[in-house]
């Protein structure tokens, strides 16, 4: 029996199932363990499973000798210094596949929200400034004909194309190594971004990209926050470089309240819920306590990543 530390309650049966082989601690607030309190929780384990919010730094790994396994419950492992994990021979994985269609659902909801204005559409029904009928208001984007630019081809990005698709997007899509990104910026009329947040995507969508954009077009992240430099998109929908943007994650997350990014026009931010329908995140479960058991019993986990 091994010592786990769950760093957050998971829904649906898989934790039962990692309680039946070791011994499980599971953090029971909502909000994730302080920096110092994981390090303290993870110092005497052989198993984590962590989400998104928890860092897994290269200073927690040290404070953990006798860690063997790492299980994110996420596809996205930013939140893993994966270097740190390999040099002490600790496997790392993640939950792919199962958060596909939830995540890409919900980028065509951000993106069908923002072409048809619905954020200002139902601030005007809210605000009893619904007045007729009329020919000219709250004209959005069409979509069939559309270019929708999907910057980062993986499996979200395709199953994104593929929805778009059936909208009568016309769909262009940048290469590995980001070729073809220039003429995505020049081309397209909605931006998703679908890559995952390293070095080189970090800041990626800036003031510089967000300049070589057709004017009024639409920008949706439902990746990571950091690849979108967030002063320049604020400052983009100010000026109607951006006509909306639909933001499910954002740098830092939680977003306080009062952070200048929500005081910008045309903007819709979500609480980072790519992955939350009951399917996928049960999914997400089962499959990051496949990879725990894996690796608590000196196996390789099915999903892993380092
Ligand atoms: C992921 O899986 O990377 C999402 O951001 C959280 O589900």
């Amino acid at each position: 029996m091994a010592k786990c530390l769950v760093t957050r309650q998971l829904p649906g049966s898989a934790l039962q199932r990692l309680r039946q082989e070791h011994e499980v601690e599971v953090w029971p607030q909502r909000t994730p363990p302080p920096a110092a309190v994981l390090r303290e929780l993870a110092s005497g384990c052989e198993g984590i499973l962590a989400t998104v919010s928890d860092a897994i730094d290269a200073e927690l790994i040290a404070a953990a000798p006798r860690l063997r396994g790492i299980a994110n419950y996420a596809v996205g492992v930013d939140n893993v210094d994966l270097q740190a994990a390999i040099a002490s021979d600790i496997q790392v994985g993640n939950t792919p596949d199962v958060l596909t269609d939830s995540t890409a659902d919900l980028t065509l909801a951000l993106l069908l929200a923002c072409a048809r204005r619905l954020i200002e559409a139902r601030a005007e029904v809210i605000e009893g400034r619904w007045q007729a009928w009329e020919p000219m208001s709250l004209l959005g984007l069409e979509l069939r004909d559309s270019v929708l630019g999907i910057v980062g081809y993986g499996r979200i990005g395709r199953a994104v194309a593929e929805r778009a698709r059936g909208f009568g997007m016309r769909v262009i899509h940048s290469g590995r190594d980001m070729d073809g990104f220039a003429q995505l910026l020049s081309t397209a009329d909605v931006l998703s971004l679908h890559c995952p947040l390293t070095p080189q995507t970090h800041h990626l969508i800036d003031a510089h990209a967000l300049a070589k954009m057709k004017r009024g077009a639409i920008l949706i992240n439902t990746a990571r926050g950091p690849i979108v430099d967030q002063e320049a998109v604020a400052e983009a929908l100010r000026s109607g470089q951006l006509r909306a943007a639909g933001l499910d994650v954002t740098d830092p997350e939680p977003l306080p309240p009062d952070d200048p990014l929500l005081t910008a026009p045309n903007l819709l931010v979500l609480p980072h819920i790519g992955s939350a329908t009951v399917t996928a995140r049960e999914r997400m479960a089962d499959i990051a306590v496949d990879n725990l058991i894996a690796a608590l019993a000196g196996g390789q986990m099915p999903h892993r990543v380092a």
